[in-house]
């Protein structure tokens, strides 16, 4: 199979990413801290050390200040239900994943902030001086995408940090299609907090994933519990990171993000996303017919095949079929794995005018290769001659 659904989750993962979760399962497999033993200060060892790679990629000073959790969505959570108080107002985007509006939506509908969803640029981007219009005497939170999973567009966090730190708001990022493709740099671009998941662009397996929080961020834990530390207090303890990471951690995922970390950092973050631009590149130079589909916050680059602003993806449609129908024909005729539909966004979707049917996503990786592209371009040309 061709497998361009890495925006959904990376897949095949690198050989040392199986290697260090099976080794760590066979050889280790203790609960972290908890016992004392041998083997459970092992496990809190390679627990710690995957918070010291992260931090590296993700240019934070403090890998303390890394906490793991189950995905984006549960470290988005966090953040926004863990910020935010009574009367608070926050700032968000059209092109947010419902990992970001839901949980908004829902303390909005509950009576506890209000919030203002900002429309995105003909570009697809999110305007800084709009952020900047938007800001209330109220504002604690911005909340917005790093990299669009519909469009593919980086968003200008580092002139959206500014702003927040200017009126000494809060900026929260998703990084979920970011990490690992984008460089990002957590303390430089002012960052507070930053949701990333562990199962795509970072190469681990599902389930892992978290927050990282700034130091002048309070963020309430909502998962209280065990800790494997220090067990007479009667609340969680204020430490990082086990304020916010109550409960056996999923110490195998973590052993294999670990080795997703560590073929990143040996690789290098700063070539992932050349490589996947050259990939969207020799897709859109291999199709015969390019005009016979519509290209969704791809304008610039088809215009000039170039995909400069955008990480690895692509979201198009063919005239007279459903997307789903697009995505079906693709899996059973072609054997190529794409990603039909909302995307789970749609809003985005509402600002690209393809609700409620979406779009057909091709999202590539780091092991996808040139000639997958060459192959969906002719499965594409194939549809279209249909
Ligand atoms: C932009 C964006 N945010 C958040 C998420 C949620 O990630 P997870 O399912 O790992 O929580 C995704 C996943 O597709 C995403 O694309």
């Amino acid at each position: 199979m061709i497998y361009l659904d890495n925006a959904a989750t990376s897949f095949p993962k690198p050989e040392p990413v199986y290697r260090g979760m099976e080794d760590f399962v066979r050889a280790s497999g203790a609960n972290p801290g908890r016992g004392g033993h041998r083997r459970a200060v092992e496990a809190e060892a390679m627990i710690n050390d995957t918070r010291r790679l992260l931090a590296r990629l993700l240019g934070c000073a403090r890998p303390e200040r890394i906490v793991f959790g189950h995905n984006a969505t549960d470290g988005l959570n966090m953040a926004i239900k863990g910020v935010l108080r009574q009367g608070d107002h926050a700032i968000t985007s059209v092109l947010e994943h419902n990992s970001v509006s839901r949980p908004l939506n829902r303390i909005e509908k509950d009576g506890v902030i209000t919030l203002t969803r900002l429309p995105a640029t003909a570009d697809h981007l999110i305007d800084p001086d709009e952020v900047a219009r938007a800001f209330r005497n109220n504002t604690r939170l911005v909340a917005l995408t790093h990299a669009s999973n519909v469009t593919g567009t980086i968003q200008p966090i580092a002139a959206i940090g500014r702003i927040a730190r200017e009126r000494d708001a809060l900026l929260l990022v998703d990084a979920a299609q970011s990490a690992g493709v984008v460089p990002i740099d957590f303390d430089n671009d002012r960052v507070d907090l930053l949701a990333f998941t562990g199962h795509k662009g970072l190469l681990g397996p599902t389930g892992t994933g978290g927050l990282v929080v700034g130091e002048r961020v309070t963020v309430r834990p909502w998962r209280e519990g065990g800790t494997g530390g220090d067990s007479t207090r009667p609340v969680q303890p204020e430490e990082f990171p086990h304020r916010l990471e109550g409960g056996t951690p999923n110490v195998f995922g973590i052993a294999g993000l670990r080795e997703g970390a560590r073929v990143l950092l040996k690789r290098g973050v700063e070539t992932v996303l050349p490589h996947e631009r050259g990939l969207i590149r020799v897709f859109l130079t291999s199709l015969k017919r390019p005009e016979r589909l519509s290209w969704y916050g791809a304008d610039r680059v088809i215009a000039d095949r170039n995909g400069e602003g955008r990480v690895g993806l692509v979201s198009t449609n063919v005239a007279g079929f459903a997307p789903a129908e697009v995505g079906a024909i693709l899996d059973e005729q072609f054997d190529i794995a794409v990603r039909p539909g909302l995307h789970c966004a749609p809003y985005a979707h509402q600002h690209l005018g393809t609700f409620p049917q979406g779009t057909v996503r091709l999202s590539v990786g780091i092991l996808t290769t040139a000639d997958d592209m060459r192959q969906a371009a002719v499965a594409l040309d194939e549809i279209t001659a249909s």
